[in-house]
């Protein structure tokens, strides 16, 4: 069977870049699958190229081996809608640092699978992962016995943050006095990394250790490449303010590795505003379902409607091709398992992980040695007084678990403005509300005062 596949360079007069909208150009050219097209463009030139078929329909790991980093850092991680690799770097030999990564997209968009490839890679080129999950552990349950510490609640999160962050006070000060400004790799010590999935619940309004955890991500993010000390975070989020507020994020959007997976458009406006995209970039919308659309008669048979799903599929903004489709490849079992996945752990394989080093671990102390998680890592990890190196100020511990449940100090009004805020601006009526505003931690509270709440916002 012949593929033929078209490409198309256009050329704008120059000084006058290119601006388009991928909607109407599909319809002019009379493709009614919008993921049969691509455009990417710079400046005054763009290459558009028509496929048979959606070229990402199927985006396959020839083998789990292949995951492990290369000797420049990166990791293959999926493929362009081109065909090329797409490439996540996890480290950078040259500068000697590990990289902050983002991970964004809606819910179902693929953040989680995509995350477990990372996580599986990281495992495979002998990365020291802490991994906290903030869905509970829901997220990738074969993550679990593959790092080197997981937490599933919101103490054990913000423990795990402070620790690493002694962990990295702790390089910090070694590295120093052996007059070492660069990271080496396993000499001796091992690269790390931080990830965090469902990291909007730790850092949204309302959240209990909201401003600490964007202390230590912040600083971490700062300080902690030139450490061997990475961080990554994987978030569904509406728009940046609700992680963490204020600017925490931009340095690590501007010099990170930045995916976008489906998204909502506040998200992207805000990205725009923000210069993460160069200016007349941009970016096809991620629909939810691939294949064509037509509008169907009352009078015409009713259809079966299967289309498949585009998960995974995305943009490595900070990669050599921003405009370009990119999709993570698919992996785990085609149906849902009984217990763990067994080709999800493959991607992991049998082999150990790697840990913190040896010398750390006092300063790590029983939160980590013992691998806590909840309110008992809570207290391992804030009620000693480590000493880290000198000029250093922790911030105060953050509230003790359940003492002050911060959205019982919240009002209603509060906690309805938050969810709405938290659901990216897009309109929730009284029931939704109600789910999300009882998912927050807080006093359950009933569908009249979800009213009146709502009323009082209104006025
Ligand atoms: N690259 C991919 N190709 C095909 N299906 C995928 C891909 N990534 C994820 N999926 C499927 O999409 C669904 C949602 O993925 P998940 O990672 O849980 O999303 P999120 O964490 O963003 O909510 C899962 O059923 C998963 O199997
Ligand atoms: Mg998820």
């Amino acid at each position: 069977m012949s593929r033929t596949v078209y490409e198309f360079t256009v050329q704008s007069p120059p000084g006058d870049p290119i601006t388009y909208d991928i909607e109407r150009l599909a319809d002019a050219m009379r493709i009614d699958d919008i993921s049969r097209l691509s455009v990417e463009s710079r400046g005054s030139q763009a290459i558009v190229t028509v496929y048979p078929d959606d070229p990402l329909a199927d985006v396959h790991l020839p083998d789990p081996d292949l995951l492990a980093m290369d000797e420049r850092g990166r990791v293959w991680a999926g493929l362009y809608h081109n065909g090329r690799r797409v490439w996540v770097r996890l480290y950078d030999p040259v500068s000697g640092s590990a990289q902050r990564l983002l991970l964004f997209g809606t819910t179902g968009a693929g953040k989680s699978t995509a995350g477990q490839i990372l996580l599986a890679a990281m495992k495979r080129s002998g990365i020291a992962v802490w991994y906290a999950d903030l869905k509970g552990g829901q997220s990738a349950p074969e993550a679990r016995g593959n790092v080197d510490w997981p937490v599933f609640t919101q103490e054990g999160a913000i423990a795990q943050l402070r620790t690493y962050w002694d962990v990295m006070k702790d390089r910090e000060e070694r590295y120093a006095r052996l007059g070492r400004s660069k990271f080496l790799k396993d000499r001796p010590d091992p690269l790390m990394y931080e990830v965090i999935d469902e990291a909007n619940r730790l850092l949204e309004k309302g959240a209990p250790y909201r401003d600490e955890a964007t202390y230590y991500i912040k600083d971490i993010g700062r300080t902690g490449r030139s450490l061997g000390m990475g961080i990554a975070l994987f978030a569904q989020a509406g728009h940046l303010e609700e992680l963490g507020g204020s600017d925490t994020l931009r340095s690590m959007l501007k010099e990170g590795e930045v995916l976008l997976l489906r998204w909502t458009s506040n998200l992207m406006r805000q990205l725009v505003a923000d210069g993460l995209l160069p200016p007349g970039q941009k970016l096809a919308p991620i629909p939810k379902y691939a294949g064509a659309t037509r509008l169907i008669s009352q009078f015409e048979a009713e259809e079966d409607e299967n289309r498949p799903g585009t998960q995974g599929s995305g943009y490595l903004l900070s990669g050599p091709y921003p405009g370009a489709r990119m999709r993570f490849f698919r992996v785990g079992s085609a149906l849902p398992t009984e217990g763990l996945d067994p080709e999800m752990l493959a991607l992991y394989g049998d082999g150990p992980h790697a840990a913190l080093e040896k010398s750390a671990w006092p300063v790590a102390g029983d939160a980590y040695t013992q691998r806590l998680d909840g309110d008992a890592a809570y207290t391992a990890a804030f009620a000693r007084n480590v000493t880290v190196g000198p000029g250093t100020n922790p911030p105060p511990p953050p509230p003790a678990p359940g003492a002050s449940q911060a959205s019982d100090r919240l009002t209603i009004t509060d906690r309805v403005q938050a969810a709405l805020e938290n659901n990216g601006g897009a309109d929730m009526d009284a029931h939704a509300l109600l789910t999300a505003v009882n998912a927050d931690g807080g006093r359950t509270v009933a569908l009249g005062s979800i009213r009146n709440a709502l009323s009082r916002l209104r006025t």
